[in-house]
């Protein structure tokens, strides 16, 4: 039996060409409802790779089993799959961490430095004629030199968000729940608090923490009344971990000074008022959208669908339990 590959959106290049000399490669080409991926699935396929908008819950597993072996998402986050419910069914998840870790940790610094410095405010300002000159006190913004940066979540992108900062005479703080390991060329030079302090000392708070029942709405009103006045708030993460209505009030009453988003609650929707906050500097999940980032994205999602119909372990598995307790012998 041929091995059947399905994904919605197609992946960029290297992907269909990695997988379809292995097998049949089957794509959707749109985003569908969980009941039709569903749907697809119970026809027999063998690897899903879904990319961060499809949800990959215990009843979409169950309509393509017994013969779905991996979800290989092509995406580093990963709450869009329920892990555990794909760990108890012998079903293999990776994602594709470390190859998006500059490009977004580039996209959190242009976010902070066009917050900070209210370039797009000034951009609003030129388009519509309102510029009438320099002035001494015009749209005056926050040094990012001298200033305090919190990053709460210190994994890869956090930290290559700190390199970056630290080349800008920044003080990095960092929280961190769990044990990661710390690059040595940032000991010394980077202070870990906890997060009630980064809350109360960062002149600029940057997210980098994966969406989880508890990192949801981690920034809410209570956090946001706590920031400075003065301070900016940066999210690359994921939309849910900020509660977005409060945001808006945030940013509406000058609680915190301005924001950098990323990714919304709701995507793609924004909240009620947010496109009106001029003090919001707003960017449609780029992240990860440079040329070479998404086909490295590709090239590593392609490489665990074809570890996952070989039977090997793929080169970034979440859960290798799964592999191991099922060590399936290679799709034909
Ligand atoms: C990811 O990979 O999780 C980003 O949000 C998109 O590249």
């Amino acid at each position: 039996m041929t091995a059947r590959v399905l994904c919605t959106l197609p992946l960029p290049d290297p992907f269909a060409a990695m997988v379809s000399a292995r097998a049949e490669l089957d794509v959707v080409g749109s985003i569908v409802p969980s009941a039709d991926l569903a749907e697809r699935l119970r026809h027999g396929v063998d690897v899903l790779a879904p990319q961060l908008r499809d949800r990959v819950d215990a009843g979409v597993m169950d309509a393509a089993l017994p013969r779905l072996r991996a979800v290989c998402n092509y995406a580093v986050g990963f709450d869009n799959i329920d892990v555990p419910a794909a760990t108890e069914r012998g079903i293999v998840v990776t994602n594709t961490p470390g190859v998006l870790t500059d490009a977004t940790a580039d996209c959190a610094v242009g976010l902070m430095l066009a917050a900070a410095r209210r370039l797009c405010e000034g951009d609003h300002e030129m388009r519509e004629g309102r510029y009438a000159g320099w002035e001494p006190e015009y749209l005056l913004g926050l040094d990012l030199n001298g200033a305090t940066l919190a990053l709460v979540g210190f994994g890869r992108i956090g930290q290559a968000v700190a390199r970056r900062a630290l080349a800008f005479d920044m003080q990095v703080l960092y929280v961190e729940d769990g044990d990661v390991p710390v690059d040595p060329a940032l000991a010394g030079r980077v202070r870990r608090v906890d997060f009630d302090t980064a809350v109360r000392e960062a002149d600029v708070i940057s997210l980098h923490t994966p969406l989880t029942a508890q990192t949801r709405h981690l920034v809410g009103e209570d956090v946001l009344r706590r920031m400075k006045p003065t301070s900016v708030l940066v999210n690359t993460s994921r939309g849910p971990v900020v509660d977005e209505a409060a945001l808006v009030r945030a940013l509406r009453e000058g609680w915190i000074a301005a924001a950098g988003l990323d990714v919304y609650e709701r995507e793609p929707e924004m909240s009620p008022g947010l496109a009106e906050c001029r003090n919001a500097v707003l960017a449609p999940h780029l992240g990860s959208a440079t040329v070479k980032t998404r086909a490295a994205m590709a090239r590593l999602c392609a490489e665990n669908v074809l570890a996952a119909l070989d039977g090997e372990l793929p080169p970034t598995c979440l859960n290798p339990d799964a592999w191991a307790a099922t060590k399936p012998a290679p799709a034909s």
